[in-house]
């Protein structure tokens, strides 16, 4: 007998590191005493313009919330056809993309498996293959934080199970080009590309998914269409992938208020587009503003964030700062991204806001 419960947790999961999630601004704002609505957030590349006036309203509207949501996806797959172009025997929903994610390991890692990923890159990818007991094999992207196909390709070994590409990468910006997609998907193995960020650079290489058995593509509802918090994400599979992963998911793993804001989401997509590319051509005037500081190096950027690379001063004691004001960030300080920070691009005013306060922060580094 066992007398004692966190004796008896997996040992590879006491060295497991958590996934570093963004701030939520309701604590920020009530550590700092002040009103909600002041935080800035610009630390998860979230639509500040939020869901559409329609969104709300179906969801204020919807009488059907103490009914189970449909397990099979039926009308919400019907939606996303639309959206994608593709049947809805492609397609599968997840709680978020991460859900995909996790699925997808589930049903392809023994342990000791090993997945490709192209660091710096999103965590949730080691999170979740070491969760499925998997091996995470780190390929360095180039100084121009590109895939290097070729040491993909070197990496490869008969336990390689799965390779992650991002196009546009996070938290670099950076676009895997079709070619180098291709040329991975010729090795045979299941080649992830997530495209959370697709609707800020439109490239995809969705329409590829009929011919290549072995190509999945993720996409999420997270970041263009202002819905984060209702988590949903969907992928784009081979339709007998597509079967078995509607098998293995939870039940009832998108939520009925997710689904009616998913279904108008689609039918307003038109607004939710010209959010976007608000946030686009904000994105734009913000990298201008940031190579005007002397002390951040941005980098150039396909999605609706900008990492920076900080010259003078340090990306933490950046951010501490800046949290002191209400104005959320990322950073970084790991060997691979050592001393960046990264913004989101979010409505004028905040661009402002954030520069003015950069600009201070960039005065006392000075002085
Ligand atoms: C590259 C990438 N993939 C997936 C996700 C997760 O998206 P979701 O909210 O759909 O889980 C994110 C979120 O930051 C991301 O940056």
């Amino acid at each position: 007998m066992v007398d004692d419960i966190i004796k008896m947790i997996r040992i590879d999961m006491g060295r497991f590191g958590a996934y570093s999630a963004a701030k939520s601004p309701e604590v920020v704002a009530r550590k700092l005493g002040i009103p909600e609505e002041d935080i800035i957030k610009l630390d998860a590349n979230e639509n500040p313009y939020g869901c559409s006036a329609k969104v709300r309203k179906k969801l204020a509207e919807y009488p059907y919330y103490y009914i189970y949501p449909d397990s099979n996806q039926t009308e919400l797959r019907e939606s996303l056809s639309q959206y994608v172009g593709l049947g809805t025997e492609y397609l599968v929903a997840g709680n978020g993309s991460d859900e995909l994610i996790d699925l997808l390991l589930r049903i392809l890692l023994c342990p000791g498996d090993e997945v490709i990923v192209n660091v710096p890159t999103f965590d949730m990818y080691r999170f979740s293959t070491e969760v499925c007991r998997g091996k995470v094999v780190n390929v360095l992207r180039r100084k121009d934080f590109t895939v290097d196909v070729a040491a993909v390709k070197a990496a490869i070994t008969e336990k390689t199970r799965l390779i992650f590409l991002t196009s546009p990468n996070n938290p670099t910006g950076t676009l895997v080009p079709e070619k180098d997609i291709l040329e991975l998907l010729r090795t045979g193995l299941p080649v992830v590309v997530d495209e959370a960020y697709y609707e800020f650079c439109g490239q995809s290489v969705v329409k590829l998914v009929p011919q290549y058995r072995n190509l999945i593509v993720l996409r999420t509802f997270s970041k263009w269409a202002g819905i984060a918090g209702l988590r949903v994400g969907y992928g784009i599979f081979t339709p007998d992938l597509a079967h078995v992963l509607i098998k293995v998911k939870p039940p009832y793993n998108i939520n009925l208020a997710a689904q009616v804001a998913v279904q108008e989401s689609i039918k307003d997509s038109e607004y939710l587009l010209g959010t976007v590319k608000k946030m686009t051509e904000e994105r734009s005037r913000l990298f201008g503003k940031l190579q005007k500081l002397d002390f951040l190096k941005p980098v150039p950027t396909q999605a609706n964030f900008i990492l920076c690379e900080v010259l003078r001063g340090d990306a933490k004691s950046i951010q501490d700062e800046l949290e002191k004001l209400g104005i959320l960030i990322r950073y970084y300080n790991t060997p691979l991204l050592n001393n960046y920070i990264r913004i989101s691009a979010g409505k004028p005013a905040q661009t402002d806001r954030i520069i003015a306060a950069l600009e201070k922060i960039g005065g006392k580094a000075n002085g």
